[in-house]
């Protein structure tokens, strides 16, 4: 069966949801909306569907079976509530919402949830991750003792995003959630220190070091940052190296193995997250969305689910009350 396909906010990512839709033999795009009508319109017509000038009109005239919602943060809550209202299959990008209570007030928006409903951490559709997590699982690297992550981005995070998220809760959650996924375990205990530089205009970091112990024992580090000056070769400096009694395991981020060097000197693109080429829109965002179709179509728990994300989220906000309160934050 052919799912009908619509997506809520045509922005950065919701466009790349759309093109994914409009590719995909198991869906139809059956419509978009964006508060930019514009950009609705510029991104269906691309794409050869319809725009509509408001979610509820999206939803009634275009009655799709599975809805990505991909505004910012800030504004996911009415959307969702009202696509699953209408009964529909649910992708809902990350983070949930800005604070726990609003994170809370969605979850229950949702529930009763009329099918799946999958929240969109990439990383855990990245083929690189998935291979580590295994070896993990299958006992490889033997008792985990250390997990470590980096994502050193530019300060255009901030020039771009910094008025309506932060680098903890739009950035680094991704790293928060992949360590906590791969060792297999929950986070207990966080410690974390802070620089604000740009961000401190908007009451946020720049910076973020943060330590971490896990229920099991291991014990993990971050180290995020919007703070590289724009024109660096690699837009984000990324890895991730876990460290067990049987051996370990790296994921090297920033270099994908593709350069070119030019007038613009060298260039590191990124290969993983959502390369555009032959076949659309590729990496770990097609893959996450292909296996939310798979979670559809045939009725498995998704790899994400809200009660995940919630926790994710959880420890995010304890990163975030460590710096605050200058002492380590135990979760419950
Ligand atoms: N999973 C990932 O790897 C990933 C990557 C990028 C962004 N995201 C998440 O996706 C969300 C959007 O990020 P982005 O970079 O695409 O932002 P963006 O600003 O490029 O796009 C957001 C779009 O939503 C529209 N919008 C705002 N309020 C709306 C509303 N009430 N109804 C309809 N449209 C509305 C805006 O006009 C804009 O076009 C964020 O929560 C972000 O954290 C996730």
């Amino acid at each position: 069966m052919t799912l009908r396909a619509a997506v809520i906010g045509t922005g950065r990512i919701g466009s790349l949801h759309a093109a994914i839709y409009a590719r995909d033999p198991r869906t139809d795009l059956v419509g978009v909306v964006d508060a930019d009508v514009d950009r609705a319109q510029q991104v269906a017509s691309e794409m050869g569907t319809v725009a509509f000038d408001s979610t509820e009109e999206l939803l009634e005239r275009s009655a799709p079976d599975v809805v990505s919602v991909a505004v910012p943060e800030g504004v996911r809550l009415e959307p969702a509530v009202l696509a699953a209202r209408a009964g529909c299959h649910l992708l809902l990008e990350k983070p949930i919402a800005p604070t726990l209570a609003r994170t809370d007030e969605l979850i229950a928006g949702l529930d009763p949830a009329p099918g799946v409903v999958m929240v969109n951490f990439i990383l855990r559709s990245d083929p690189r991750f998935l291979s580590v997590r295994d070896a993990v699982h299958r006992g490889r690297l033997g008792t985990v003792r250390t997990v470590s992550a980096h994502r050193r981005g530019t300060a255009a995070g901030a020039q771009a995003l910094g008025e309506w998220t932060n680098l903890l809760i739009s950035t680094a959650i991704h790293d928060v959630d992949a360590m906590s996924w791969v060792v297999g375990s929950p986070i207990r205990r966080v410690y974390a220190e802070a620089v604000a530089g740009a961000s401190a205009q908007w009451g946020h970091e720049d910076a973020v070091l943060a330590t971490f112990q896990f229920a099991n024992g291991a014990i993990g580090s971050l180290d995020t940052s919007w703070v590289l000056p724009t024109g660096v070769p690699a837009p984000l400096d990324a890895g991730f190296r876990i460290v067990g009694t049987g051996g370990s395991a790296a994921v090297e981020g920033a270099n994908q193995g593709l350069s070119y060097v030019g007038k613009a000197g060298l260039e590191l693109p990124d290969l993983m997250h959502w390369p555009t080429g032959r076949d659309g829109v590729g990496g770990d965002l097609r893959a996450s969305v292909s296996h939310f179709l798979d979670c559809v179509h045939t009725g498995c728990t998704p790899v994400m689910t809200l009660a995940d994300a919630r926790q994710t989220e959880r420890v995010v906000h304890a990163i975030r009350e460590s710096i605050a309160r200058e002492e380590p934050v135990v979760l419950d």
